[in-house]
């Protein structure tokens, strides 16, 4: 018999323990997934920054090596519309720096990208027919959700407030992560830009619990089985940790940022646009410093990044991350450098030990 006190999502996903592995665009593959799925929780595969073959052979790979269900996630933000100006202007205050590294200044910027949910991506969907399809930024078109509804998956997105949680539950969605302000990663805000309207994880949960009916998942400054008890308490049905899971061998990881996140301090993090264009939680670096975190120049999501290839080509070699991101949620200090599989059986085991006390 299941101990949990809630198993709606357990039921729902196939899983053993309301444990989620968050999805980290560029920070997690196939290899993280499968360790936690296998070990009884929802493993994720970020495809945000995959092109189609690569989505389709970290799907193969998964299949080869778990029977779990797997969460396949996505972003879906509107494509950029070109800014010349915009760009321009960003790249301007980013010229003392491309004199003081050596990096050329005139040569065309290079593209940063992330792809959004599209028809290719849902066809992908559609043949490997994944347990559990999740959104970053909303949901894609009513279209494509409906296919990937039609495959039976079971389909999640991140709410910021109350009302992005209503907003998704009534455009379908199976279940709402409340992602609270601790959360490393770009937030998943979507129906407003106004960084002042984001709400912490303690405040955030039971308020989304209150308004929707559908099972709440808890994410955000969750870093060991204490904020899993905290989590469930206030009403959530499951859990979905990142920060917590960047310290495994299985994350792709620079050793700069482990490094700096095995050093950070509860007040080391900054919500930051500079990097991609949209505001994501990182471990201050001396870009975020300088500039300070939150630039009014920047281009839209995602070309932000763009300019500041050149200047991470030349810097992250020397071990530096003065222009790189480095995501982390408030709690990386709370994070155990274990192997996922064993983490997340041992977070199972504390939380529901001490939710039996
Ligand atoms: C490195 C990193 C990358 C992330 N990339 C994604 C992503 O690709 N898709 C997504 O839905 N959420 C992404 N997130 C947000 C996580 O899914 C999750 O909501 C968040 O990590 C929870 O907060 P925590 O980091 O405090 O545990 C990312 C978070 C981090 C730390």
């Amino acid at each position: 018999m299941n101990r949990w006190p809630d198993t709606r999502l357990l039921d729902v996903f196939g899983i053993e323990v309301p444990i989620i592995q968050a999805p980290m665009a560029g920070s997690t593959g196939s290899a993280m997934a499968i360790a936690v799925s296998n070990a009884g929780g929802l493993g994720s595969l970020p495809c945000a920054t995959l092109g189609l073959e690569q989505i389709r052979s970290e799907l193969e790979a998964f299949r080869q090596a778990s029977t779990g269900p797997l969460n396949v996630n996505f972003f879906c933000h509107q494509p950029p519309q070109p800014d010349p100006a915009r760009d321009a202007a960003w790249k301007q205050a980013l010229k003392p720096y491309y004199e003081e590294l050596g990096a050329d200044f005139d040569a065309p910027t290079p593209v940063s990208n992330r792809a959004p949910f599209d028809d290719a991506t849902c066809q992908l969907v559609e043949q490997f027919k994944p347990a559990v399809v999740s959104f970053h930024f909303g949901l894609p078109d009513a279209d494509l959700l409906e296919r990937v509804k039609a495959t039976g998956a079971r389909v999640l997105s991140s709410a910021t407030t109350v009302d992005e949680a209503v907003w998704l539950e009534q455009h379908g969605c199976d279940a709402i992560i409340a992602m609270g302000y601790e959360a490393g990663g770009h937030r998943g805000m979507f129906l407003s830009n106004d960084l002042n309207t984001q709400v912490g994880t303690m405040a955030l949960v039971p308020q989304i619990v209150d308004a929707v009916k559908v099972p709440v998942i808890a994410a955000g400054g969750i870093g060991d089985h204490r904020g899993i008890v905290a989590a469930l308490a206030l009403g959530a049905s499951a859990v979905q940790l990142g920060t917590a899971y960047l310290l495994c061998p299985e994350a792709k990881v620079s050793t700069a940022h482990r490094q700096a996140l095995q050093n950070a301090k509860d007040s080391d993090t900054a919500v930051t646009n500079l990097f991609t264009g949209r505001p994501a939680r990182g471990i201050n670096t001396r870009i975020m410093r300088e500039l300070g975190p939150m630039s009014v120049l920047v281009p839209h999501f995602p070309l932000a990044g763009g300019a500041l290839m050149p200047l991470r080509a030349i810097s992250e070699p020397t071990g530096s991350s003065d222009f790189s991101n480095l995501w982390s949620g408030q709690a990386a200090r709370l994070g155990q450098a274990l192997p996922a599989g064993e983490l997340t059986r041992s977070l199972a085991q504390k939380a529901l030990a001490q939710l039996l006390r």
